[in-house]
């Protein structure tokens, strides 16, 4: 083994949804190890805010356009990565969207658009990367789901079935590759400070009332035993440990970075 089982470096990941949050945290702190990593999104201007930071860190790295949920895309990506690179050693299917629905009230068309993301993503991000990983006899697959696998949580019922059906499926997947070398591992953050969160503290003219957010960051942080509110640098250490040699003998697993959130787990 290596003198440095955390360093990334002659490695290649993907990271989905890494133009802010958990996913921007992750691919940064791979990079630091590292690892050269390709950044993906939905939109290209999203990069733009985050391209001068990680640029400055003399960090190797690539942005690329990805909507998760187009198979053909994915599948596109993750081969075109594989070819240029030789080789893909990380993948991190990060990307989600949520919603506020119950289970009495929520809609189709809501669980069709929240797991077509955060499920069928994680399902088509896993298999285009388990293809070359497979082939190659190595690699590790980290699939983001949520604290809400471990709790019932009513209040969004789109996101929280849609991150159970994706923790079962890594289940799944990582007995089904680990005799060929490939670990397959989720997270299952913890109240993180994220934009996604930021949607309980909006004004109506969309933007961010401050004194609402202190509060509302506050109060998350009171639940959990620890008493504080997880920051996505939290959420990228926990990857970063999955991704490297550290967790050679680690698959299948789920990793909760959570302040105690959800013990006796
Ligand atoms: N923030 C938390 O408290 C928390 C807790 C548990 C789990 N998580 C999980 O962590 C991950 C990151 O969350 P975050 O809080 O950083 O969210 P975020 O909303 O801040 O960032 C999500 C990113 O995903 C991108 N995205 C959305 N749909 C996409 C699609 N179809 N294709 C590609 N990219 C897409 C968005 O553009 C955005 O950049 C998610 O899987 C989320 O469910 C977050």
């Amino acid at each position: 083994m290596q003198d440095n089982p955390f360093d990334l470096s002659g490695r290649v990941a993907i990271v989905t949804g890494a133009a802010r949050g958990i996913g921007l945290s992750t691919a940064t702190v791979l990079a630091q190890a590292g690892a050269v990593v390709v950044l993906t999104d939905l939109a290209s201007e999203a990069f733009d805010r985050v391209e001068s930071g990680l640029g400055k860190q003399g960090l190797s790295f690539e942005f690329a356009v990805l909507d998760v949920a187009d198979q053909q895309a994915v599948d596109l990506l993750v081969a075109d990565v594989a070819r240029r690179h030789g080789r893909l050693d990380i993948m991190v299917n990060n990307a989600a969207v949520i919603d506020d629905s119950t289970p009495l009230t929520v809609t189709e068309a809501e669980l069709d658009r929240v797991h077509a993301v955060n499920f069928k993503g994680v399902v088509f991000g896993s298999q285009a990367a388990a293809r070359v990983m497979v082939a190659a006899g190595s690699g590790s697959i980290i699939n983001v789901t949520s604290g809400v696998v471990d709790v019932a949580t009513p209040t969004v019922t789109g996101y929280s079935t849609s991150k159970a059906a994706a923790a079962q499926y890594s289940r799944g997947l990582a007995m089904e590759v680990a005799a060929s070398g490939v670990r397959v591992n989720t997270i299952a953050p913890g109240w993180t400070d994220t934009p996604m969160n930021e949607r309980h503290v909006l004004r109506e003219d969309g933007t961010i009332d401050a004194e609402r957010k202190a509060a509302y960051v506050a109060m998350r942080a009171a639940s959990a035993p620890m008493g504080i509110a997880g920051d996505p640098i939290d959420q990228a250490h926990a990857v970063l440990y999955l991704a490297s040699d550290a967790a050679r003998f680690v698959t299948g697993m789920v990793l909760r970075a959570n302040g105690g959130a959800t013990m006796p787990w």
